[in-house]
């Protein structure tokens, strides 16, 4: 993943937040902030991507990731293709290297990538020639998420080191979840996760997480409420009893939110199923909520991975 030339950012993709150190983390997240302000002003375009072609690949259903990435794209000036694939019967190793051979012979010089599987966003890098993306593979990491979480707490909060973060609800089927424990813990925060057994992935507490299964005793004293979507489509049988049975439990609501710091912000990372993990007068408490300024960070985020992984690429065509 190393890269000799020194471009302040030392990784030719970007597949997860794993092995990441912290001055790589917060290089994206200073450039970041720049794009941030960039991104309220009139005029939103830049052309450090011009004559870069970037193709967003989707193997799944997404909203607020293709679409950011796509003005991500936009506002530095790359010609962006989207491909929204619907899932093949095909098995899926062949579907993905077929694919990713065929748009490699048209040359481009970023992938964007969400798959299903784990691992198939790095099994792709190793087979084409240009910058590749993770924006998401099936439920091992998500790391333009969690940077773009960071990116919110670090505004909100001035830093990152000390936070304590409580990340509740589906923790066995979130991608969001893993790449934010690794992220968090890198800079110094300090994470919870709570949820109820069967959605808790085992052995969890090796990644350096303290975990709670009572969401009363998780929250007492934390500063960041981050909320997950129950995630039935990665789910076979039944993880939780009934939807009304778990938002009693682990639904946050004004009760349950009372027992964090009396400034604790309220974090999502988007579809939310409002009733189900989170109620509505939470998300959206303006006081508190900071869920829209997550989108918001979003595509600063992603304007600063094109940015810093395109500064690796050669700048006269390369053969195939
Ligand atoms: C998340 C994802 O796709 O992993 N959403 C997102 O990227 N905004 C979380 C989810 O789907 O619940």
């Amino acid at each position: 993943m190393s890269d000799s030339a020194d471009t302040g950012f030392p990784h030719r993709h970007l597949l997860g937040i794993e092995g990441m150190l912290p001055p790589a983390i917060s290089f994206l997240l200073d450039l970041a902030d720049t794009y941030v302000e960039q991104n309220r002003a009139v005029d939103k375009k830049k052309s450090s991507l011009r004559g870069r072609t970037q193709v967003n690949l989707f193997f799944e259903p997404s909203t607020r990731t293709s679409t950011s990435f796509e003005l991500a794209g936009k506002r530095l000036g790359a010609d962006v293709l989207n491909m929204a694939v619907a899932r093949s019967s095909v098995s899926k190793g062949e579907t993905l290297i077929d694919t990713a051979m065929t748009l490699n012979a048209m040359h481009p010089d970023v992938l964007v990538v969400r798959h299903q599987d784990s691992g198939a966003v790095h099994l792709l890098s190793q087979k084409v020639g240009c910058a590749v993306i993770n924006a998401g593979d099936g439920s091992h990491e998500h790391p333009t998420q969690a940077l773009l979480d960071a990116l919110t707490i670090r505004r909100r909060r001035g830093r990152l080191d000390g936070q304590v973060v409580a990340i509740c609800g589906d923790i066995l089927h979130s991608r969001v979840a893993r790449s934010n424990i690794h992220l968090l813990n890198t800079m110094g925060a300090c994470v919870r996760v709570i949820g109820p057994p069967t959605l808790m992935p085992r052995n969890i507490e090796e990644l350096g997480v303290e975990v709670h299964h009572d969401m009363r005793k998780g929250l007492a004293g934390v500063d960041i409420v981050m909320m997950l979507r129950l995630q039935m489509e990665r789910m076979q049988g039944a993880y939780v009893p009934s939807l009304r049975e778990y938002f009693h439990f682990y639904g946050l609501d004004q009760e349950k939110l009372s027992l964090a710091k009396p400034d604790a912000l309220i974090m999502h990372p988007g579809p939310m199923n409002r009733g189900v993990e989170i109620d509505s007068t939470v998300a959206d408490d303006i006081n508190r909520s900071v869920i829209r300024e997550q989108v918001e960070m979003g595509v600063a985020v992603r304007m600063a991975c094109l940015d810093a992984l395109t500064r690796h690429l050669p700048n006269v065509g390369a053969p195939l």
